[in-house]
This record gives C-alpha cells, structure tokens and sequence, in this order.
C-alpha cells in the first residue's frame, strides 16, 4: 500500500525560500520540507554577489525602491517593491540570527554594488553567499523538531479539490513508489525553470516544476517571457553552469574583446554596471559581429591578494581550469540566469488557488517587473517566506482529511525508450537557446512554439503508458514551463525589458503584464 502522510504544512523545495518558510512557521504546526535532489541542492546554494538591503546611513528606501521600478521597466510593482524594500535589514538580521556572517570592513558592513543599484547596498558573504546562507538556514530547520526532511523526493502533482489545494503526489526516488502528502497548507518554493536553456547559470533542479504543477492546477501564471540571461557565465569546455558574480564588475571588472578593447561604453553610460538586459544583449551583439565564441572580465589590474580575498570561490574554480584571474581576463558568455514570470502571488504569497502559496523564484510579486535588478532575489525569498509563514500563522488549522485516490501505476509498464526522454530534453532546451533567446523574434518564436506543442504530445503519450520515474516529471514539467514562456513572449508585442523582439523593437506606451491561466 503506497503511504500517505498527514502535515499541517507542506512545503515543496529547500531553497532559501522553503527554508526560510519552515523556520517562521510556528512550532505547533507540522511541517514536511520536500527536496528533489539533496536538501541543500538548488540556486540559493550557488548565490554568489549576495542581498541588497538599505544598511548604509547614506543609502535609503526611496533610492533602492527607484533603483528597482526602473530595472523593471514599467512593469514593478510599486507596493510588492516597498514592501520587499522595507523589510529588508529585518530581513539581514533573521539571517544574522540564524548565523549568517557577513563579510564585515571593521564593524560595517562591506556592501558591493552590482547592475541597476546607485548604491553600494549588497551584502554578501565573499562570494558564496548562498552557500553560507543555505548552510545556516539548514541548521537552525534541523533543530525544530516539528519540521520533517523529506530528502529524494520529487513532487508530481498538486491534490486540488474544489478550487483548493490539499498536498500533492510525490515520488519517493528512493523507492520509486508515490506517496500522497495531505496538508492544510501548501507552499511551492521550487525556484525557477531557467534549465530549459541550453546554457543556464543553475543546477539541475531549476527545471519550472512549481510552475507547470500550479499551471496544471489552475493557477494564475504571470510574466513568463521575462527570462534574464546573466551577461557573465564561465566559457570553458569544463565548467557547467558556472557563474562569475556581476559584483566583479561592481569592484571595476572591464568587459573586453580578444584584442583588449574595452566596449560597454558604446551600449550605456553606466557601462559594465546597466541592467543585465543591456549588458547581455550588448555581449549578444559583439559575440554576433565579431563571430566570437566569448567576451573577457578583466580584474586583473587589481592587488592580487585583495582578488584572493573578496573573489575566493571564483579564483579557485577559475585557476583549477588554468585560469589565473589576478593576471588573466576571464572568457565569459550569457547564459539563462533566473525566471522573473511565475506563479501570482499577493504579498502574503497566497496564489488564488485556496490553501496554496508559492514562494521564491516560482513566484510573481510582481517586485521584479520586466528584469530584475541584482541580489533582490534572495531578498525576495527572505521577505517573502516571512509574510507567508505569518499568515499561515494566524489561521485556525483545520485539515479536514479529504479522500484522494492513491496513485494510480496499474495501467504503466517500465519503459523500454528512456533514450526518447533524454532526446526530448535536449531538444527543448537547444530549441529555447536558438530560438527564444536574448533575442527573439515572430517567426523563430512560432516555430519554437510548434515544435514544443507536438514535444508536449509526444511526452504525454509517454507520461500515459509508462511508469513514473524523476526523468519524466521533469521533461514533462520542462516543456510545460517552456511552452509558458514561448506563448508569453508571443503575445507581448513590444520589447521591454529582459524581453527583445526584433519584429517589435519599440517599448509599447502601456506597461500590461502578460497573465495566463489554465481552462
Ligand atoms: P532554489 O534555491 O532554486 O530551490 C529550489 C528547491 O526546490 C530545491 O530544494 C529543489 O530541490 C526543490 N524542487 C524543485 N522542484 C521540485 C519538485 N518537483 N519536488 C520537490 N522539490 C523540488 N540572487 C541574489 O539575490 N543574489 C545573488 O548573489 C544571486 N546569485 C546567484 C548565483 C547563481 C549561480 C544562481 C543560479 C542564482 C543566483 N541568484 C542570486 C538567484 C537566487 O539565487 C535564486 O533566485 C534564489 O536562490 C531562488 O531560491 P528558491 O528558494 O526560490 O529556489
Ligand atoms: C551575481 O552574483 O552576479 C548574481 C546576482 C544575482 O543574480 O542577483
């Protein structure tokens, strides 16, 4: 008999934003934390340049909320961005207290800068926030003893009834066999789907599950088309999904041609600090004109051990493929970096299914608009995860124990073609690569979108005849989450922001979001 388990609080993803959601949950409420891969694996773990917060005495709210509307092109909004502001060196201090260290200059803070800021607001620990973060959030959950790790599990679908969302079905990979979680509350904290691209700054475990589940289940889906490429991912033949922090740039690092040439200047004033949607289309552009296979980040002309100190994790990776940064410029290319679009929230994370919420990169606030601006993801997560939590707190929990149908694996057989999977997989994310790119356009999109609409076929013949395995909810979310950004991008007929459209070249006068919502 397959098992079911009873939580008052299921939360699906043990990123920042999951973590961080368990440990404001009261202590009376059970909570199960759900990860696909190990606990710790997931983007927040590789967050490199850190948070933004107002932490200086010169800083203030007004100037990092204007610095954020204006990254996000029109479409920010202006209360889920005060909101997120405003709670931001709360934010610092529970990471703090969860044991957080911040890298310090005497007794302040030291805060970089990175594209969009006109500030030095970024917190950061060297350059592996994420990992000092993760490790500590990761901590303090493993001595609540209310919260259960649920490692290797891999969530399918949500259990919905009636417009309300009671758990989900979740494979146990490490028995392959699927059990049904029935919560009163369920919280998607999955992070974003940017491995839908060929070339992507995330692990493995960013392949949009949250989002096609809460799609399937009927939830409102905003702003897809905005997928930022980060301007600078590691080129080197051994080095997957490897990113070099744009706060390099924020110390002065110089993006050159092969010949030493220097050549932001051309694209925007701010130079190598503008948005990343100008600086990765403007590495687009000279890699097209010059038929180069990469740019260069040039840090080189700083004090080597100054490099060592404030870039370690980077100097170590690049100097085990031969690359010594303190005297060589790095070779760098864009690569898919992080879902802006996702699931609808309000600023309570709720989604307007009941009883379900999503927080993190699934989510849409709405704080990042048409691009987001550095480091205010991880904030996102942080802010965010403590409104949620809060307003699971204050409701009465009354799970009545709904009757679900176990899963069903009788009419499957184990499949003999796992090669089609992984054809698929690849095609997707060559398919988003070349033809949903940095820059997009009418009849590169339509295609895209006919060849994902007969994937989708394809993989649902499959899904229907052979047994599930974590491959599969994978593809099948994969093309799902693809499929989302393809019609979003078809249907804005402007370009604004991370999203470029050369047949539309123009910013419409009226910023609209771009929703979508099952039937
Ligand atoms: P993630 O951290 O991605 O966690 C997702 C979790 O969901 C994982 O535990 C995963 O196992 C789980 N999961 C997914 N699907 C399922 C499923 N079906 N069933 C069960 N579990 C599932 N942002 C900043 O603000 N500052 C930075 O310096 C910064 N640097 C970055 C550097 C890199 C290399 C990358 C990739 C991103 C960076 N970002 C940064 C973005 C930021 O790290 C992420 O947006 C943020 O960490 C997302 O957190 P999350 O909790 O929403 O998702
Ligand atoms: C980076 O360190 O460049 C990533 C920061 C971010 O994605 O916010």
């Amino acid at each position: 008999m397959p098992k079911q388990h009873y939580f008052d609080v299921l939360i699906i993803g043990t990123g920042s934003a999951g973590l961080m959601s368990a440990l404001q949950l009261s202590d009376d409420l059970s909570i199960a934390l759900i990860a696909k891969d190990k606990i710790l694996e997931g983007s927040s773990y590789y967050a490199q340049g850190g948070i933004s917060a107002v932490l200086d005495i010169n800083d203030n709210f007004t100037t990092h909320i204007q610095d954020t509307l204006s990254t996000a092109k029109g479409l920010g909004d202006k209360t889920a961005i005060r909101f997120m502001v405003e709670n931001a060196p709360k934010a610092i201090a529970s990471l703090e207290r969860s044991g957080v260290k911040f890298t310090k200059d005497k007794d302040n803070y030291h805060l970089t800068t990175e594209g969009g800021h006109s500030h030095r607001r970024v917190a950061h620990v060297a350059d592996k926030t994420g990992q000092s973060i993760q490790i500590n959030l990761l901590k303090s959950v493993k001595t609540k003893s209310n919260i259960t790790l649920f490692e290797n599990y891999i969530a399918i679908d949500l259990l919905i009834k009636s417009h309300s969302c009671y758990g989900a079905y979740i494979l146990n990979k490490n028995t392959l066999k699927v059990e049904s979680f029935i919560s009163y509350k369920t919280i998607i904290a999955t992070g974003g789907a940017s491995k839908a691209y060929l070339y992507t700054s995330n692990p493995d475990t960013s392949t949009g599950d949250g989002i096609a589940m809460a799609y399937r289940a009927k939830c409102v889906i905003t702003n897809m088309e905005f997928t930022q490429f980060h301007p600078t991912c590691l080129y080197h033949p051994h080095a997957k999904s490897f990113l070099i922090t744009e706060a390099l740039r924020g110390e002065g690092g110089k993006l050159i041609l092969p010949n030493g040439k220097a050549f932001m200047h051309e694209f925007d004033n701010r130079e190598e600090l503008a948005p990343r949607d100008i600086v990765a289309r403007a590495i687009d552009a000279q890699i097209k004109t010059h038929g180069l296979d990469c740019v260069y980040l040039d840090i080189s002309f700083k004090d080597k051990d100054w490099i060592k100190q404030h870039f370690p994790t980077i100097y170590k990776k690049c100097q085990s493929l031969g690359i010594d940064i303190t005297t060589d410029a790095i070779p760098v290319v864009p690569a898919a970096h992080y879902t802006c679009g996702g699931v609808q929230t309000n600023l309570d994370g709720q989604t307007n299914v009941d009883n379900l919420y999503a927080v993190g990169e699934v989510a849409h606030t709405g704080v990042h608009g048409a691009n987001r601006m550095a480091s205010n993801s991880l904030l996102e997560c942080v802010v965010f995860a403590k409104s949620c939590a809060n307003h699971i707190n204050q409701q009465s929990i009354t799970l009545t124990h709904k009757k679900f149908n176990q899963w069903d694996a009788s009419r499957v057989a184990p499949s003999k073609e796992k090669v089609v999977v992984s054809h698929l997989w690849d095609e997707i994310r060559r398919i988003m690569w070349n033809f949903v790119g940095i820059v997009r356009s009418n009849k590169r999109l339509k295609y895209a979108q006919h060849r994902l609409n007969q994937i989708q076929a394809e993989v649902n013949d499959y899904y229907k005849i052979y047994l599930i395995s974590s491959d599969l909810i994978e593809l099948r979310n994969l093309v799902q989450a693809a499929q989302l950004i393809v019609q979003s991008a078809i249907s804005r007929t402007e370009s604004r922001g991370l999203h470029y459209n050369e047949d539309y070249p123009q910013q419409a006068n009226q910023a609209t979001d771009t929703i979508i919502k099952k039937s």
